[in-house]
């Protein structure tokens, strides 16, 4: 009988530690439901010492998830794993990862600690996290670069201490697969009570390696391994769940093991992040890729068709491709409409919500006859962002565009309930909408990326704008869906200014004060 290997994600802690990835609460809880329907072990949802705002967050999606554990980061600090054990209080299954660094450059240079001290932090830490659950996780920072007797006493220490996961990072992504496949193999034999703990492993990409480093973990005993969706995540990002999801699954010749995962769920979950955070997937991505399953030369195309598995390892529709399907038109009604969010694990939540969504979804059919699930998932997303509480507000937009003229837009917008009109020239009409919002706004922001993609095929498509700002080192994107891209992109930047100017500031579990 195989094992079960854990999937633990943590697109939205570590996926958000990537600048400019930074998610809403509402759009955690999102994507949280959808890791749910995906059958994620544990969902790692953030880590409630960074602000109230990231308390907010983990205990929304701890009092939502029923299914998945729901898991918060906590530095070796009792106020921290306090913070930790109070945002998981409503979950159905909490757990606290409380973690300190062990490498040597860590303790020396950042911590400023002798490894003795570093010892005691780390017990005292999980023995803090044990008041509060008997679920329990403890990662020794940096661990690829520790020293393995140090980390054989630490990690010995805290499984006494009640972790019943024990997590080993990558933490710069300097390990090579079989040195990394070695290390847990030696943990797991020379640590005398490693038998009562799981041991996972955290891989980062800076090398190209998290996902063979996971699998080479995994190969060696590893049970649990954290990953992100489309390996987002740090620098060059953490191990793609779905890329281990997959490996495991398709190569069952190799692995003793297999996950729980509901792998049709694998492109909506993609699709999601991806839309989410403005981080969009390269077309030969493994998996989630638009290429990776499109067959161009006649040679694979011929294979293909004589025998799928000629050039064929997995099966598309396995991982969640499905053509676009047309799912309502014009003349659906509001239950036709709130049934399909249903089935898309979206939930509004109030009668009011619904009203102004379905109201949306006729004005779309209006303009563009067939709806697909695509344009409903931008629909909910646009109405998420014109949140009513929010700041700023678009109420009319003109813009002119005509050759041998310049660009010319006029706009109203409210700022707090306050009307005010702007207009402006620009190099074209996005550049002279956002232009005149500057007029009113002045936001000393740098536009760090502005792109457009169309959400379905064919020129009718609805627009899905990402906008991505930065003001002061402090990195937010915006998303904004319309048939008219121009009125998506006024959506979009307004979102991204509402998020810029009512954040608050956010620690970095990983800076130098953490201990
Ligand atoms: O990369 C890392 O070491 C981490 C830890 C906090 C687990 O993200
Ligand atoms: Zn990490």
């Amino acid at each position: 009988m195989n094992d079960s290997l854990i999937i633990f994600d943590t697109t939205l802690r570590d996926g958000e530690q990537s600048p400019g990835a930074s998610m809403t609460r509402e759009e955690k809880v999102r994507i949280a439901r959808q890791l749910e329907k995906m059958r994620v072990d544990v969902i790692e949802a953030g880590f409630p010492s960074a602000s109230n705002g990231d308390f907010e967050s983990v205990k929304a999606v701890a009092d939502t998830i029923k299914e998945s554990t729901v898991c918060g980061l906590a530095r070796a600090l009792e106020r921290d794993i306090a913070r930790c054990g109070e945002a998981l209080r409503g979950a159905n299954s909490g757990r606290i990862h409380t973690f300190i660094a062990t490498s040597p450059i860590h303790m020396e240079k950042k911590l400023r600690m002798t490894p003795d001290q570093v010892l005691a932090q780390a017990v005292q830490a999980v023995q803090w996290a044990r008041q509060w659950t008997d679920n329990v996780e403890f990662s020794p920072e940096d661990a690829g670069r520790s020293e393995l007797d140090f980390l054989c006493r630490v990690i010995e220490q805290v499984i006494k201490a009640g972790a019943r996961t024990i997590n080993i990072p990558d933490t710069v992504g300097y390990n090579l697969p079989w040195q990394f496949g070695d290390l847990i193999r030696n943990l797991r034999e020379r640590i005398p009570n490693a038998d009562q703990a799981i041991f996972s492993v955290h891989c980062h990409n800076d090398l190209g390696l998290a996902v063979a480093n996971s699998l080479s973990a995994v190969m060696n005993g590893a049970r649990q391994v954290e990953c992100t969706i489309n390996g987002l995540g740090e620098r060059a990002g953490n191990a793609a769940l779905e890329e281990v999801a997959m490996a495991v699954r398709t190569r069952q010749d190799m692995f003793g093991c297999d996950t729980r995962i509901d792998t049709t769920q694998i492109v909506p979950a993609s699709r999601l992040v991806a839309s989410i955070t403005g981080f969009a997937v390269q077309p030969n991505k493994a998996l989630v890729g638009a290429n990776a399953f499109a067959h161009e030369s006649g040679i694979h195309q011929d294979g293909v068709l004589k025998h799928r598995e000629t050039y064929e390892i997995m099966r598309a529709e396995d991982v969640g491709w499905t053509a676009n399907r047309m799912v309502l038109g014009k003349h659906s009604g509001r239950n036709a409409f709130k049934s399909r969010l249903k089935e898309l694990g979206v939930e509004l939540n109030s009668e009011e919500a619904l009203n102004t969504a379905f109201a949306r979804f006729k004005d779309l059919a209006d303009k563009k006859h067939e709806i697909f699930d695509e344009d409903l998932q931008a629909l909910v997303s646009d109405e998420a962002a014109a949140d009513h509480e929010e700041r700023f507000h678009l109420l009319s937009l003109r813009v002119c565009s005509e050759t041998g003229e310049t660009p010319h837009a006029v706009l109203v917008l409210t700022d707090n309930g306050v009307e005010h009109r702007a207009e402006a020239d620009g190099s074209g009409p996005v550049d002279a909408a956002f232009c005149a919002i500057e007029t009113v706004v002045a936001s000393q922001t740098d536009l760090l990326l502005y792109s457009v993609n169309n959400i379905t095929s064919g020129t009718d498509s609805q627009g899905e704008v990402t906008v991505r700002l930065n003001k002061a080192g402090r990195i937010v994107n915006g998303q904004g869906a319309d048939t008219d891209i121009v009125i998506a992109s006024v959506k979009a930047y307004i979102n991204a200014l509402n998020k810029l100017m009512g954040g608050e500031i956010r620690h970095h579990p990983q800076t130098p004060h953490a201990v």
